[in-house]
């Protein structure tokens, strides 16, 4: 592991414009710089890096971040890895702690997984290659479908050879062990190798390593299946890979849509002809960890399917998920017998592309006239046609884009709209109610906090169409609060309060003693943390938090800090020197300190004090006194801060 002091190092000494420097051209505007977005297309630049805070946002797209998180989304890396990364662009020398044994055990297994998965995939490569059988089966077979050497090297397709343990016995020979072998899933159980005589397709993590396999077999045999693909292990998790997702990235970036196809070979067509943010699903429906990837890159889907019945089923199976992930969905039907590998050869790249962008339906009004025509004239299936669109649009979170469906959707179906509406809140109202058994039941069984990460949260659409938002529940209160401690530590943690302390360190000790109500579970975690570096390193920087390496504590953290005032650029050329004079707000930040604790502390202890009345309640004559005096403690701190701020009585 690498080491806090490191951490702490590099988070001080990577600069944020050098850092986006490297791969965005910057024009200084006023204190800030400004860029195209390297996350979204844009023509004129709404990306803004601050030196001053050592931090981008992007005013198009959302991104934000610090450096390690800049390096982390743009190439795709995790944590650790864009650590190095850094480390090794300032020449920081890494320190590195010692991880316990599991760890280590468990980081070595992944370790020879992908080395024993990179070695295979070399072996199946030569063999396409180099061996008679690879270049008259293999070679050929690819060549038959239309994919170019680079386009073969690219990808790192292969072929498995028709031996029992071509593979296995010369991988032994060469010191890979048997169990890791099969934990690879390269060799079977049995001891032979997984893949004989199939073509080779090699599947990559987002990083670009190689995590597993597809084989297609030639054989018409209908005892061996089309394709069969490498089992489960540490580093291959299918539903949390994508085929194709490592070389569709940047694109999908790019184009702001993702394309998803089915199979293998149709990423590869499509790549190969110029349609680069494209993924396969593999055969399967998609699943909430799939969703996620692609989310990192953009909110559009583009479900590409074959024309056969089956492929339709297909389309619609799982897209109610999809639209709960808050994702645009839009279908594309291709002719009944084609896929996309094989209509792409028909058309041609160009009038392909048309094609799917014609006939890009939206997911919801498509599943409408699908399941209309199928309903034409039989009244009970209508019914039951209802009750499907109703379940779909009821997942679509913004209600905004909600109602457009609903109005779209009643036209469709010839109903009033008011009859979808009245359906529509009864499931979001029972969703809603799903939901809050489950987080009591939890809190019941563990007596934590109700989590409020963006998962967990309940969705904005919480309030049902032609309702008031429903009351926000008594623990969602202090939120404001919380989040206005969160935020006078982060930006201001460091600053000298008065005398030696600092910010963080006032805010910290002024706190403790109602540390643990926290109810947003990320502002508690985050204090909580700030508490414990404050302890052992008596400082801490907003560096800390906006280049951390949980994405949720950088989001919150950036959305709380404000960027430094922007001018015209135009008044800085008529002025001839930079607009830097001007006092920046925050300079407040004593009195804004002050002030916050004060009102957080106030809406602490006034919750406290109301638990303790229901404790008094209940209290047995044994712990009464004790109770009664503590009770007493918290209504003179309520009174003393109720007025220092001025609202005594207001709240009791
Ligand atoms: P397809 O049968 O459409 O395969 O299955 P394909 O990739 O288009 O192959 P060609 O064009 O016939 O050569 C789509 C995907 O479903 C998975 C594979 O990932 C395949 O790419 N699949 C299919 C399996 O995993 N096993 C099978 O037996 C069949
Ligand atoms: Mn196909």
């Amino acid at each position: 592991m690498i080491s806090q002091k490191t951490i702490q190092e590099i988070r001080d000494t990577a600069k944020i414009e050098d850092v986006v420097g490297d791969y965005v051209t910057l024009k200084k505007r006023g204190v800030n710089l400004l860029g195209l977005c390297p996350f979204h297309n844009e023509k004129t630049p709404s990306f803004t890096v601050s030196p001053a805070k050592n931090i981008y946002k992007c005013f198009g797209c959302g991104e934000s971040g610090g450096a390690i998180n800049f390096i982390m989304e743009h190439e795709g890396m995790t944590y650790p890895q864009a650590l190095r990364h850094l480390a090794t662009k300032y020449n920081i020398e890494i320190d590195e702690t010692k991880p316990s044994a599991e760890a280590i055990q468990e980081r070595q297994t992944m370790d020879s997984l992908y080395l024993i998965n990179e070695r295979a995939q070399q072996f199946f490569a030569k063999q396409l290659f180099e061996t008679e059988s690879g270049k008259n089966i293999g070679l050929s077979y690819f060549k038959e479908r239309g994919f170019n050497e680079d386009t073969i090297k690219k990808f790192g397709l292969g072929y498995a050879p028709t031996g029992f343990k071509t593979f296995t016995n010369k991988a032994a020979k060469e010191g890979y062990k048997l169990d890791l072998l099969q934990k690879a899933g390269v060799t079977s159980q049995k001891g032979f190798d997984f893949f004989r005589d199939r073509m080779m397709f090699v599947i990559h993590n987002l990083t670009g390593k190689v995590i597993g396999f597809g084989g297609r077999t030639l054989s018409k045999d209908k005892k061996s299946p089309k394709y069969i693909n490498t089992a489960e292990s540490e580093i291959y998790v299918k539903n949390k890979s994508l085929y194709g997702i490592y070389f569709a990235k940047t694109a999908i970036r790019r184009a702001d849509e993702c394309i998803l196809v089915e199979g293998y070979t149709d990423v590869i067509s499509l790549h190969q002809s110029g349609i680069e943010n494209v993924v396969a699903s593999s055969g399967t429906s998609l699943t909430v960890g799939q969703i996620g990837m692609i989310k990192r890159y953009t909110p559009n889907i583009k479900i590409l399917y074959d024309g056969d019945p089956a492929g339709i089923k297909a389309a619609m199976r799982g897209l109610d998920m999809v639209l709960e992930q808050d994702m645009n969905v839009k279908v594309v039907l291709l002719p009944t017998g084609e896929d996309p590998d094989s209509y792409l050869k028909q058309l041609g790249a160009d009038a392909f592309k048309e094609y799917i962008s014609q006939n890009a339906n939206d997911f919801i009004l498509f599943k409408t006239n699908l399941l209309l025509e199928e309903a034409e004239g039989d009244p009970v299936k209508k019914a039951g046609l209802i009750k499907d669109i109703v379940q779909s649009v009821s997942k679509v979170r913004d209600p905004i884009k909600r109602s457009v469906y609903i109005k779209e959707c009643a036209v469709r179906m010839d109903i009033s709209e008011q009859i979808l509406i009245t359906e529509i809140n009864k499931i979001i109202h029972r969703d809603l109610r799903k939901r809050e058994q489950q987080t009591a039941a939890q809190q019941a069984s563990d007596e934590a906090p109700p989590p409020h990460t963006a998962a967990d949260a309940p969705p904005e659409n919480t309030a049902a169409i032609g309702e008031a938002p429903p009351q926000k529940s008594r623990e969602l209160t202090d939120e404001f609060q919380e989040k206005d401690i969160v935020r006078l530590i982060v930006e201001f943690g460091d600053r000298i309060l008065e005398g030696e302390i600092t910010v963080a360190a006032y805010v910290l000790a002024s706190i403790e003693d109602v540390m643990e109500e926290f109810d947003d579970k990320l502002c508690g975690q985050i204090v909580a943390e700030a508490y414990k570096v404050i302890r052992e390193a008596q400082t801490i920087s907003s560096q800390y938090f906006t280049n951390h390496q949980n994405p949720d504590i950088v989001k919150l953290a950036i959305s709380l800090t404000h960027l430094p005032h922007e001018y015209s650029s135009n008044w800085e050329d008529k002025l001839q020197h930079p607009m830097q004079t001007q006092g920046m707000p925050d300079e407040n930040y004593v009195n804004d300190v002050k002030e916050g604790v004060k009102r957080f502390k106030f809406k602490k202890v006034c919750r406290l004090c109301e638990k303790h009345k229901e404790q008094l309640k209940n209290a047995s004559p044994d712990d009464l006194l004790q109770l009664l005096k503590i009770q007493q403690k918290l209504n003179e701190m309520r009174e003393t801060l109720g007025e220092e701020l001025g609202t005594v009585g207001v709240i009791k």
